[in-house]
């Protein structure tokens, strides 16, 4: 029987997005498109305005740690709280006196050269391909990380920053419960300050490369049962299998965390507390 789609390598029709799946294998791509560019805007936003990062003792965790702190933006960090002091004559005009720009290169790299987002990329950004059985959007051959965003390959370098940033917001969401000068209480910011924390710790945990580096060096882990690698292997592999999943919701709750710690140091909110 004569057909207008021709199964050709990889099972799919020939043309741009052509396949013969009758199911909505759009809404995941397109989802993915839409959640990336809102949490990629809010959070360039929010990287860019300098102020209202911080509100005693609550620290945007895009804003940390806070190398330098201009003392007349408002919601600046105090000093104390910049680990080399108040804003450096010598930074640029042209640049916007905000904290953030100097700590989220780390951050972002890892987040950037993910194995689970770089599916996210090619399916939702470059088509290519958008999902399994659809052709290509381009109708270019896909080529991995041979060719697209190469750089890619340097996840396991980022990891390692994001190892010591995960212990940098240990720090942040310990100190959320002292406020200086009154000592330990709770507030709702230092709740969602730890749970930001434990979503990008089990993002972390979950990593490949992470799971690598404390279980890793052993062909085949058969057999190996009991041994503290196959532990430390078992332990990383259990998140990693939700790996999809803390991707998406420490994302989502990082920004949430800075709209938080935002409209409380505005004044728009008031944080419950047991301070106050
Ligand atoms: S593979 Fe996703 S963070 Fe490393």
């Amino acid at each position: 029987m004569a057909t207008t789609h021709l199964p050709v390598l990889g099972g799919h029709p020939q043309g741009a997005a052509s396949t013969c799946r009758q199911d909505a294998w759009y809404a995941g791509p397109l989802a993915t498109l839409l959640f990336l560019c809102t949490a990629l805007a809010y959070m360039t936003w929010a990287a860019l305005q300098g102020n209202h990062y911080y509100a005693d003792p609550y620290l945007s965790p895009l804003y940390s740690p806070v190398i330098f702190t201009d003392l007349s933006a408002a919601g600046a960090a105090p000093s104390w709280h910049a680990w080399v002091g108040n804003w450096p004559a010598w930074w640029p005009a042209a640049l916007p006196l905000s904290p953030a720009l100097l700590i989220l290169p780390f951050p972002a790299s890892f987040r950037f050269t993910c194995y689970y987002y770089r599916k996210a990329y090619y399916r939702s950004f470059s088509g290519s391909p958008p999902s399994c059985w659809v052709s290509p959007v381009s109708g270019r051959n896909y080529k991995g990380e041979t060719s697209l965003l190469l750089f890619q390959n340097l996840h396991r370098y980022a990891m390692y920053f994001a190892v010591i940033f995960l212990a940098i917001l240990f720090y942040d969401a310990a100190v959320s419960f002292y406020r200086r000068g009154e000592g330990f209480g709770i507030g709702v910011g230092s709740i969602v300050l730890t749970i930001n924390f434990l979503f990008l710790s089990s993002y972390t945990f979950g990593c490949h490369s992470f799971r690598h580096m404390i279980g890793g060096g052993a062909d085949v882990m058969a057999g190996k049962s009991g041994t503290f690698r196959h532990l430390r292997w078992k332990f990383s592999t259990w998140f990693n299998r939700r790996h999809m999943a803390a991707a998406w919701i420490s994302l989502a709750w990082v920004s949430l965390t800075d709209v938080y710690v935002r409209l409380v140091s505005m004044g728009a909110i008031n944080d419950l507390n047991s301070w106050n």
